[in-house]
């Protein structure tokens, strides 16, 4: 009943149909958004009934490690076989692979299904940065190349094509703190963070906190936090709120630091 192959650019408008079905893109409000970069990484499956799209899914690459970024099938299909379809064709046999899983038990259940593990909780946090501690670092400008190894250690795998093309955009900068650094968004509705991390915990925290203190002005901040992280009592104590939450799912092996490391929402 369903057909699941690589969308083509034809297909994009039917995929952002999907994806405005469950406000998918409403951190992206211009174009490119991370559905093109997906379209070009070649990583974009679409599913259809007949010539409609009824549901699509995506991944990252980061070295040898996949990130499922989407799985989405329209409500009025949902629970028909697309899903499992969609992830089938997603991720290879034994290919290392991580996810955030919304609470939908069938996401939940196809995921462990492909073999990843339920491992911690992701929070969507959101809050005002006034009330920050300022830890006295100064960020430096730097490049995607000046901090694409410490991405790499924190995320799990390299990236760089995907970190320049995130820093090509609009009110993007990457910085550099010590053994840390952080990527941020500056967007109408406050400042994003992520990807971020440090070859330490504190390394993590201390570049965070810098940038999120040189940043002060944006006014409110968006952080995606891992469960074991010392910057989630720190921001909760600060009044920042639980905007969101997903499951951090893996395969195993811990290939990313739960505890310096905070991925962007949408590119993993
Ligand atoms: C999650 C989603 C992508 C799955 O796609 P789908 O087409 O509905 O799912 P499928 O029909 O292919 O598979 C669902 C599976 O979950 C199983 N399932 C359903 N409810 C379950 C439950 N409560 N516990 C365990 N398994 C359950 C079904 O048995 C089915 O497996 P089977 O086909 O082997 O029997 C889709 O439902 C969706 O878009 N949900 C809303 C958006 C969302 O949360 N997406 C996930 C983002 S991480």
């Amino acid at each position: 009943m369903y057909t699941v192959r690589q969308a083509g650019v034809d297909d994009l408008p039917g995929v952002r149909a999907v994806a405005r079905r469950f406000g998918n893109l409403g951190g992206w409000p211009q174009r490119p958004d991370y559905l093109d970069r997906e379209l070009a990484n070649g990583r974009l499956l679409a599913g259809f009934a007949g010539d409609d799209v009824t549901g699509f899914g995506a991944t990252f690459v980061r070295g040898g490690l996949l990130h499922l970024a989407d799985l989405f099938v329209l409500p009025e299909h949902q629970s028909s076989g697309l899903g499992r379809a969609l992830l089938s064709a997603l991720l290879p046999r034994d290919a290392p692979r991580v996810t955030f899983a919304s609470s939908d038990p069938r996401a939940l259940a196809l995921y462990v299904r492909q073999g990843m593990r339920p491992v911690t909780p992701l929070m969507y946090l959101r809050g005002p940065l006034a009330a920050l501690p300022d830890p006295g670092l100064r960020p430096a400008d730097a490049s995607v190349e000046e901090i694409a190894d410490l991405d790499a250690d924190a995320s799990g795998g390299r990236r760089t094509a995907d970190l320049a093309w995130y820093a090509g955009l609009p009110g993007v900068s990457a910085h550099r703190v010590g053994d840390g650094y952080a990527m941020v968004r500056e967007t109408a509705g406050g400042l994003l963070v992520g990807p971020a991390g440090g070859r330490t915990t504190r390394a993590c925290a201390d570049a965070v906190l810098a940038v999120l203190a040189r940043f002060r002005s944006a006014g409110t901040a968006r952080l995606c936090v891992l469960g074991p992280n010392p910057l989630l009592p720190l921001l909760l104590e600060a009044r920042f709120t639980i905007a969101d939450l997903d499951q951090f799912l893996s395969s195993g092996g811990d290939p990313v630091a739960l505890d310096r490391y905070l991925p962007h929402p949408d590119l993993g």
